[in-house]
């Protein structure tokens, strides 16, 4: 990448809390894929949903919905199993993030670990890539993590921002060096970088400042945010502080 050319940032929306709301109470209420709406109308590039083995939030039928009625990229978030291959064959979402949800599958900071399961995900990416789909891993800004995801030939990492996120002081600048420095290398490698997990309006910008990555995926905050100001605002405002992480000075667009 040359040093000059600013990239342009994704926002993908994770309306999963959406559903955890709804499924507090069972019905239909409140809708996540209203707010898949609302958020496209809001400016969102994409959006992202996880269907957990144990649909604790978002459903099948939610995924099916998402699918056939928003027109916007779909980014699956599923493990890698053979009823979650299945479901994203069947319905093609624009690209498949495949993150840990059992204990063994995670390193210590909460991304895959694919140095451990690299045969494993090799059969997930090829079947992914063969339907068409853009496939994307959820790491640690680990340089080892990020080799063995280049090694199974995945389009795009996405670098795990909680430990970031989490961390204070000194810490935080470590964990976001490290960031700085996992985006440089995948990059370098050819990936598409992406990132997420636990960003809000104070973590965002330090991170949409990184200028190789190119996707931020973000949900629980905005959803939470949401409550006291409406989705629209809140997803105004994290891309207001993303254009000017970017240093690109767009004002403050207006709900
Ligand atoms: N990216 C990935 C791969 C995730 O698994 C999650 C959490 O579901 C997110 C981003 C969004 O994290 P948060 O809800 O904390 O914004």
């Amino acid at each position: 990448m040359t040093q000059h050319e600013v990239r342009p940032l994704r926002l993908g929306v994770n309306i999963d809390h959406v559903a955890t709301i709804r499924n507090a109470r069972g019905g239909h209420h409140p809708d996540p894929v209203r707010a898949a709406m609302l958020a496209a109308n809001a400016g969102a590039d994409g959006i992202t949903a996880h269907l957990r083995e144990d649909r604790r939030h978002i459903s099948d039928h939610d995924i099916a919905r998402l699918s056939r009625e928003i027109a916007l990229p779909l980014n699956l978030e599923m493990a890698a199993t053979p009823e979650m291959l299945d479901i994203a064959l069947r319905h093609k979402p624009h690209a498949a993030c495949i993150v840990p949800e059992k204990r063994q599958e995670l390193t210590t900071e909460g991304g895959l670990d694919v140095i451990a399961a690299q045969d494993q995900l090799g059969h997930y990416v090829e079947k992914l890539k063969a339907a068409g789909i853009l496939v994307t891993l959820f790491i640690d800004p680990d340089p080892a993590q990020i080799e063995a995801s280049k090694a199974l030939g995945v389009d795009q990492v996405e670098l795990h921002t909680g430990a970031y996120c989490d961390a204070q002081g000194a810490e935080r600048s470590r964990e976001l060096a490290r960031i700085v420095e996992g985006a440089g290398l995948a990059d370098s490698y050819g990936l598409e970088v992406h990132a997420g997990h636990g960003l809000s309006f104070d973590t965002v910008e330090d991170i949409a400042r990184i200028p190789e990555i190119v996707e931020l995926n973000i949900g629980h905050f905005l959803i939470g945010d949401a409550i006291f100001q409406g989705l629209e605002r809140s997803i105004h405002r994290m891309r207001a502080l993303m254009d000017r992480g970017r240093g690109l000075h767009v004002q403050e667009r207006k709900a």
